[in-house]
């Protein structure tokens, strides 16, 4: 099953690299960066195969994506504006939502000289979208935007788009890949095989404990005691038993390396439960 999952996983990513070439016209993209960090964007960045130029003028048509389009203000706007009339457009969130009387804590833009929030952008956009995808745990579950006390009153995309099917893509960051081979799949193909929580099987079918290098000294009951030991790190709070996702097999930074392999512990950052249920990372006791 995991041979599988890695096949297919590249599979996607692969075909991404033929998928320009054969499409006559590319889906329109809008990405709302709204209450996060931009380190979905920053991760984005860090795609090597195919690489983030290629997914930019090969894959989609980006309409509008705060970080790296050239317009700014009204002019920026005019292009959400414009997306929405596109027969196929993908809305991709990142970063949780305010709402309520915290609304206004993410303002996404200006229009006729009115402020946009972010709940109003995504509400918008999302009634003329094909596909929604979710990325980040903070768009996924609220994540870190909505950790306890949640001062924006943050939730995720898909609390804030309750009739619509988000995709989910967690990770805080979530890895290029994982996203790339979403989009990659979904224009090709249309859809992607979800599990109950409407993230992508191919990335988060199996946990990170189920592929960690270390699981033979968890199976033998051989635990570090402290940081740097090369035993499983399960006594020292890893959360790898609780957290789905490709991290073990995928590995970060054109695969040099991961969590895990880097003597540190899984914190969870792809789960439900990060931060708030997933913290200490680390148990020093
Ligand atoms: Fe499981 Fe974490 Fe131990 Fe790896 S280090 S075997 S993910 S508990
Ligand atoms: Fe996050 Fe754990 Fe992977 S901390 S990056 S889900 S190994």
């Amino acid at each position: 099953m995991s041979c599988q999952q890695k096949i297919l996983a590249s599979w996607y990513v692969d075909r991404a690299l033929h998928k320009g070439e054969q499409a006559k016209k590319k889906p329109a993209l809008v990405w709302l960066e709204t209450n996060g960090c931009f380190g979905e964007s920053i991760s984005l960045l860090n795609a090597d195969d195919p690489d983030l130029v290629y997914l930019l003028t090969q894959l989609v048509e980006v309409r509008f994506f705060t970080s790296l389009m050239g317009e700014t203000g009204e002019d920026a706007f005019e292009e959400i504006v414009k997306a929405t009339q596109e027969e196929d457009l993908i809305l991709i969130v990142s970063g949780g939502i305010p709402v309520g009387e915290y609304e206004t804590c993410a303002i996404i833009g200006h229009y006729e000289d009115k402020p946009v929030t972010a709940y109003q952008a995504v509400q918008t956009v999302a009634k003329y979208a094909k596909h929604i995808i979710a990325v980040g745990t903070c768009a996924s579950y609220g994540g870190p935007c909505a950790a306890h006390p949640n001062p924006s009153n943050s939730k995720s995309a898909q609390d804030v788009l309750k009739e619509y099917s988000v995709i989910k893509i967690p990770g805080c960051p979530s890895h290029p890949t994982w996203l790339i081979g979403t989009l990659s799949a979904i224009i090709q193909f249309g859809s992607i095989e979800l599990d109950e929580e409407n993230r992508p099987k191919v990335f988060y079918g199996e946990t990170i404990h189920n592929h960690c290098e270390r699981r033979g000294y968890f199976d033998s009951q051989q635990f570090a005691k402290k940081l740097g030991e090369k035993e499983c790190l399960f006594q020292l709070g890893c959360k790898g038993p609780l957290t789905k996702a490709s991290c073990p097999y995928t590995r970060w930074n054109s695969s040099l390396n991961w969590p895990i392999g880097d003597n540190t512990t899984c914190m969870g950052c792809a789960s439900s439960l990060f931060p708030d249920i997933s913290s200490p990372y680390v148990n020093f006791e």
